[in-house]
């Protein structure tokens, strides 16, 4: 008789009421850094590029000369000789030989890859200028690239002999929204001027004055992220000490800050300083996770652990009063004078970026003498070292993955048999490396497995952060591929992956419980959690092969089902299909309804696809 084989469906047994862990509250995150034009040409609203013009390798190509009509001649420099403040010494000297009414002249800036016009908006601005030629007026304007038709034009009169502030704003009417326009400042008259910190910003997310893209925080609210590492990554630490992201100079009015070189061969405007990545945190209802400079740079610059380190470990407890300080707080007032009088919430602190890097080995000392200086005065905190290090316990250790597909898969279960007894762990960068500007879905999915393992180990991973968050899509706009969100000077869009992790942070139960696949071929991966308050059960399941799974579910240990289930899902025909700037929504999650007749029910997963089943039991 020939033997009948039937074959056995997968299954997914989840045991409701035998929770295994507590889910870290604080799992999910942004990491960021001024890096792919993220900030400057990206979340930060400026609209000017070089708004302090012509410092570093930049000079002054951002700001040509406007010879308007027949009769216009003028001469654009750099002068090291004047500038509006201490911190900013030097400005462009736009030395006017010949301009009038029908022939202005001065220059223009065309923004980071255009400015963007939209009808009906009003824009506000501001410029730092003196004149040769007291009670001179300049023209400002919002021009079309090819038509030269303006969209939008104020005046500013009365420009005076010594270094000031002017404001402008305008508004613009019926005309087509594009990114095809610079802006212009122009005389009429012969006469040299100064200008500096040339502003422009259109409307911004809450309408903070000089805050951020509507559009990119939109975005990133629909991540309801918890907490946001800031300010890098390699940002923090700068090619060279003196490039170090040294928050002193980035608070206050602008026109105190000096400015300085990131590490991605841009120069930062420090627009985006420490206390609008407060206000970041703020707006989207996350906590800074605060990186403090740790004496190490990456052209393999550091210092020595001792005296000469303390003036550094004085720097990051300052930046801690800053951001956690009272009012009767030397930093704490310092915060409430630059307008925000209450003090920020703040629980983990990170000491460095990337330590392991610093081949001098000096980062146990360096490390130790932060820590000792920290913990002394804020014993709360909760203190992160960048690597493993001897003679003191982190609270937690920062670990990063940068992986292709392949490895990212192979990663999945690294920290199920971790040590428990170790400090915890913070992946504060990672990322599966397929797709350029952003992750394909391939990525998503192997992103989508490693999320499945860090939320199953997340009494153990306090948090984690894909990195890099953002991209200028623009040609040299990116330095660093795979980064979860591109735009351009109009629009922005999500990656899959950007999607996979919205789906993923904005679902999310308190307690992980046991959650076993049988019978299932390989690149199908789960993990379960429960909100026992709710009555609520979430279900994350990720199938990276190309064909359909059905799983038999089985839930054990809850008496009834809810009737009715919500199932999300992103899911694509191939591997590398993709969002981009012109095609935003091809792989979007999509929604729906399910009726579930019991603890047990079949559920079919579409072929590459990223999926949560929410039920109520
Ligand atoms: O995310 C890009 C870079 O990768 C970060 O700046 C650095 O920390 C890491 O090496």
């Amino acid at each position: 008789m020939p033997l009948c084989l039937v074959a056995q469906k997968p299954t997914l047994a989840i045991q409701v009421d035998k929770p295994t862990a507590k889910v870290s509250p604080t799992l999910y995150g942004l990491m960021t850094e001024e890096i792919n034009f993220s900030y400057d040409g990206g979340l930060y609203g400026e609209l000017v590029r070089d708004r302090v013009p012509g410092r570093g390798w930049d000079s002054l190509n951002n700001w040509p000369a406007v010879m308007r009509g027949a009769h216009s001649s003028v001469a654009v420099d750099l002068d090291s000789r004047t500038g509006p403040s201490a911190a900013i010494t030097h400005s462009m000297k736009v030395t006017v030989k010949a301009a009038d009414e029908k022939s202005p002249a001065g220059v223009e800036n065309a923004g980071y890859w255009g400015i963007p016009v939209r009808a009906n908006t009003t824009y506000t601005g501001s410029f730092w200028a003196k004149t040769d030629q007291p009670g001179l007026t300049v023209t400002v304007a919002l021009e079309n690239n090819q038509t030269g038709d303006k969209a939008a034009t104020a005046t500013v009169a009365d420009i005076g002999k010594e270094w000031k502030e002017y404001k402008y704003s305008f508004t613009t009417g019926a005309v087509e929204t594009s990114a095809n326009n610079h802006l212009t400042l122009t005389v009429t008259k012969p006469a040299t001027i100064w200008f500096d910190l040339v502003s422009l910003f259109g409307p911004t997310y809450k309408n903070r004055p000089g805050g951020n893209r509507i559009d990119l925080m939109e975005k990133l609210a629909g991540m309801h992220p918890k907490f946001l590492r800031l300010p890098g990554g390699n940002y923090l630490e700068g090619n060279h000490i003196n490039e170090r992201f040294n928050f002193k100079e980035t608070i206050g009015p602008w026109v105190n800050r000096p400015t300085h070189p990131s590490p991605w061969n841009y120069r930062s405007s420090d627009g985006m300083g420490l206390l609008e990545f407060l206000e970041w945190c703020e707006d989207l209802n996350m906590e800074p996770v605060l990186a403090v400079y740790a004496g190490y740079s990456l052209e393999q610059e550091h210092i020595e652990p001792g005296p000469a380190l303390d003036p550094h470990v004085q720097d990051a407890l300052d930046e801690i009063e800053y951001v956690t300080g009272g009012p009767e707080t030397r930093w704490g007032a310092e915060r409430v004078k630059d307008g925000h009088p209450a003090a920020f919430p703040l629980h983990y602190v990170e000491i460095g970026n990337e330590d392991q890097f610093d081949h001098s080995g000096s980062y146990n000392g360096r490390f130790a003498q932060f820590y000792k200086a920290i913990k002394a005065k804020y014993p709360q905190l909760q203190l992160i070292a960048t690597t493993p290090v001897n003679g003191i316990k982190p609270d937690v250790i920062d670990d990063h993955y940068y992986k292709t597909t392949e490895d990212m898969y192979a990663l999945v279960g690294h920290y199920d048999k971790a040590d428990r007894n170790g400090p915890k762990i913070f992946v504060g960068e990672w990322a599966t490396r397929e797709g350029d500007p952003t992750p394909d879905l391939a990525a998503a999915l192997a992103d989508a497995a490693w999320m499945t393992s860090m939320e199953r180990n997340s009494d153990l991973i306090v948090m984690a952060s894909y990195a890099p968050l953002l991209t200028n899509v623009n040609p040299k706009g990116m330095q660093w591929a795979t980064d979860l969100i591109g735009y351009n000077a109009l629009s922005s869009y999500g990656s899959p992956s950007y999607y996979a992790q919205a789906m993923f942070y904005s679902h999310m139960g308190t307690e992980v419980v046991p959650a076993t696949l049988s019978g299932t071929p390989e690149r199908v991966y789960t993990v379960a959690t429960r909100d026992e308050t709710a009555r609520k059960l979430i279900v994350k399941l990720v199938n990276a092969t190309g064909e359909a799974q059905t799983l038999a579910v089985s839930l054990d240990g809850v008496a009834k089902v809810a009737p009715q289930a919500k199932l999300i899902t992103l899911s694509g025909k191939s591997p590398n299909a993709t969002n981009s700037i012109d095609n935003p929504s091809a792989l979007v999650p999509v929604v729906s309804t399910l009726q579930i007749p019991g603890p047990k029910f079949d559920q079919t997963l579409a072929p590459y696809s990223v999926n949560i089943l929410e039920l109520n039991y």
